[in-house]
Parts: C-alpha cells; sequence; structure tokens
C-alpha cells in the first residue's frame, strides 16, 4: 500500500425522503444571499425548484438563479458563475443536479475568497459531489479536462430525487460508477490491497443494482443502492494507497470535447475495447477480478460479460449506436490530446489509442 494522508471534508445526507429536513438544517449556518445553480429545465419541469424555493423563503434567504448549466459543462459557464456569484456576494452557493452542475459550481465557489457549497444530488453516478475535481469543456481549445476546485461543504443524497431522471441517464451514471470502481481498481499497486477488497464489493453491488434497475425502473432499493454506489466510487476509501488509473475516462473526455457526448455511455463503449488491449499487462489482476467481481476464471470471460452487460442494459456498444461519426483526422486529433495516465496496467501511446477507437466505431 502507498503512503497516504486522508481526510473527508463533506457532510453527507442520505436517504429516501432526507432532502427537505437536511437543507432546512443546513441552510441555519449559512449566510442570506443564495445563488441557486441548476442545469437547463428539468428542475423546474420536475417541480423540484418551487420546492427549494419554498423552503429558502421560509428560511429567509434572498434567492439568486444561476440557470442553464449544460451536461458537459463550458469554461464560459463558469466564468459567467464566477461573475455573477461576486456581483451578488453569494453567501452560499445551492448547486441542484447531476455531475454537470455539481463540477461548475465547484469551480465557481473556488477563488481568493471561497463561497460555501452545498449539492443537492439530482442524478447520480458522478460522484461529483464527493470530491473537489471538476471536469470542464474548454471549447476554444477543444480540451474537456480535470480542474481542482472547492469541496462542497455539504451534500444531500436523497434518491427521491432521482426517481425523473429518465431511465437511460439512469444507466449511463451507474455505468459511470462502475467505470470509476474499475479504473480504481486497475490503477498501481497491482497488488490486492483493502482498499481494491472494498472495490470489489462496490462493483458487484452496482453490476447486481444496474441490472435490477434496467429490469425495472421502479426499483427503489437498486435506486437507492446505485445512489451510495457512487458516492463511495468517489469519495476517495477506494482509491486510498493507489495510484487510479482512469485511462479510459482521459479517451472518452477527449472524444466528449470533440462530440459533446453523453460521459457513461462514452465509457460503455470504451471499456471492453480498451480492456481488450491492456488485460495481458496486468493478467493476475484481471483474473483476480473475473473471479472476485464475474465469478468466472478468466480475464477474457470477464471482459465479454462486461461487454455483455453493456448490451443487456441497453448502453452503447459502438460510437454509431450513439450517432458518432468519426473521420480520420477527428481520431488522431482526439488520440493526440488525450493524457495519458500514469496508473494504467500499460502505458498506451497515441497510435494505440487511434486503434481502439477506430475499434470502438
Ligand atoms: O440539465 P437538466 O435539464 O437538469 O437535465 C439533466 C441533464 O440533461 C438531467 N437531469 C438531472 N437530474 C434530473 C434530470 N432529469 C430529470 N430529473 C432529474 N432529477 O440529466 C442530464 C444529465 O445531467 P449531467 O449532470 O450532465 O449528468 P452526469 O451526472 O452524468 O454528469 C456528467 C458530467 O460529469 C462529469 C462528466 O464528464 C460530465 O461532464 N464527471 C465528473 C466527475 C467528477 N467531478 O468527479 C467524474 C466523472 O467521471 C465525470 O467525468
Ligand atoms: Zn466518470
Amino acid at each position: 500500500m502507498n503512503r497516504f494522508n486522508y481526510e473527508f471534508p463533506v457532510r453527507v445526507h442520505f436517504g429516501e425522503g432526507c432532502f427537505e429536513e437536511s437543507l432546512r438544517s443546513e441552510l441555519k449556518k449559512y449566510g442570506k444571499n443564495v445563488m441557486l445553480a441548476y442545469g437547463g429545465g428539468s428542475l423546474k419541469r420536475t417541480g423540484l425548484y418551487d420546492r427549494i424555493l419554498c423552503i429558502l423563503s421560509e428560511e429567509g434567504k434572498t434567492v439568486t438563479d444561476f440557470a442553464g448549466i449544460m451536461p458537459n459543462p463550458t469554461l464560459k459557464k463558469v466564468q459567467e458563475g464566477q461573475k455573477l456569484a461576486r456581483e451578488i456576494k453569494a453567501d452560499l452557493i445551492l448547486a441542484v443536479g447531476g455531475g454537470s452542475v455539481s463540477d461548475c459550481c465547484k469551480i465557481v465557489a473556488t477563488g481568493e475568497q471561497p463561497i460555501p457549497l452545498g449539492v443537492v444530488v439530482t442524478a447520480s453516478g458522478t460522484g461529483s459531489e464527493q470530491n473537489n475535481g471538476a471536469v470542464i469543456t474548454d471549447e476554444d481549445k477543444k480540451v474537456k479536462g480535470a480542474m481542482w476546485g472547492a469541496f462542497a461543504q455539504f451534500c444531500i443524497l436523497d434518491p427521491d430525487l432521482t426517481k425523473t431522471v429518465p431511465l437511460k441517464q439512469v444507466i449511463s451514471g451507474a455505468f459511470d460508477t462502475l467505470s470509476h470502481c474499475m479504473e480504481t481498481y486497475f490503477g498501481r499497486p497491482d497488488e490486492v490491497t483493502l482498499s481494491d477488497e472494498i472495490n470489489e464489493a462496490v462493483q458487484r453491488n452496482t453490476i447486481r443494482n444496474l441490472r435490477r434497475i434496467a429490469d425495472n425502473p421502479e426499483d427503489d432499493f437498486a435506486r437507492s443502492e446505485l445512489m451510495w454506489a457512487s458516492a463511495m466510487g468517489e469519495n476517495g476509501i477506494l482509491k486510498l494507497g493507489k495510484v487510479t488509473d482512469f485511462q479510459c475516462h482521459m479517451i472518452e473526455h477527449q472524444l466528449g470535447a470533440y462530440t459533446d457526448c453523453n460521459h457513461g455511455q462514452g465509457l460503455a463503449v470504451l471499456h471492453p475495447v480498451l480492456y481488450r488491449h491492456i488485460y495481458k499487462n496486468a493478467i493476475e489482476k484481471f483474473n483476480r477480478w473475473a473471479q472476485e467481481v464475474w465469478l468466472v476464471q478468466d480475464a477474457e470471460d470477464a471482459i465479454n460479460y462486461l461487454a455483455e452487460l453493456i448490451y443487456e442494459v441497453g448502453l452503447p456498444t459502438t460510437f454509431s449506436e450513439m450517432g458518432i461519426t468519426l473521420d480520420d483526422e477527428t481520431v488522431r486529433a482526439i488520440a493526440n490530446s488525450t493524457i495519458i495516465t500514469p496508473g494504467c496496467c500499460r502505458k498506451l501511446t497515441p497510435d494505440e489509442i487511434v486503434d481502439i477507437l477506430n475499434e470502438c466505431k
């Protein structure tokens, strides 16, 4: 196990129906001016916006909206939020949404004088509310990259708030969670650590509940388990003592920079192809993964099972199923701009990323 320091600064409120009570208790700790940040329209459609306004007003807050945070948030949107938050002298940024809203607000909240941030999660999967990383797209430079921002002071994980998320997005979010676990698991060192054994349990749980929710979108138990698995993937516990891999994410992020595609879907297409390229370089770890997570003997079988799961739950298996066509020039540009991660079983080259992208078409 590598050396580590551990501190977890986010107060987590979790549970079906916990939203209102948790929000009221948190609001009492902050000043009057609240910047309410949200996405493109679901918040108003679902009626949650009205519920939140009512709570904020009863708690004596003045509210300024920061609306229209898009999936795959852009640097320009972050800058717009930064300007607004400073203009209104926000005492609290309340981010209500999925990973995109949370990511955007983590960067908005940073600065010489950081602004307290609370995140109400309405779509789970990224685990963004658990960490201080944010994935922001610089449209001009065509880079979708990690930025380091503020940790939220608190987050509210109420599975009831996610019941309106379209099934396609629920599945894509859950696959993102599985990907975070796998990319942590296959990081270095190769030896099986306690972090890895906890990780195996989170993967098994995510796979089981992904199947359950795909079969029955009304399965509240599965929904709730997936929400906590999403948090576990990114709250740092599984990463203790490890250099994470995240090579699949790095390729997907650049795919996203060029195509604005859905994150979980991009990962679903890439993962089996990437793993077929690299598993022989970490064969013992992949075999262990096969036995502990997929309950089969060999790495090859496990990767086939992963591919079957992706197909079975209705995730795309090729870029063309996602509506993406890539010409050679774009493939090369994505490959050349992908960050090669140090934690991966084997260092890829841009040429091999070109091959992987072509195999995903
Ligand atoms: O924008 P609105 O209208 O609100 O609709 C959103 C959006 O279209 C909708 N939605 C959210 N809550 C809903 C709902 N629809 C109905 N009912 C609700 N309760 O869901 C759509 C997708 O939302 P988004 O936030 O974009 O999805 P997700 O949570 O998957 O976040 C994706 C972003 O997070 C980044 C990704 O790269 C991507 O930009 N990631 C952030 C990470 C982190 N900070 O740790 C890690 C991840 O690996 C990931 O890269
Ligand atoms: Zn992800």
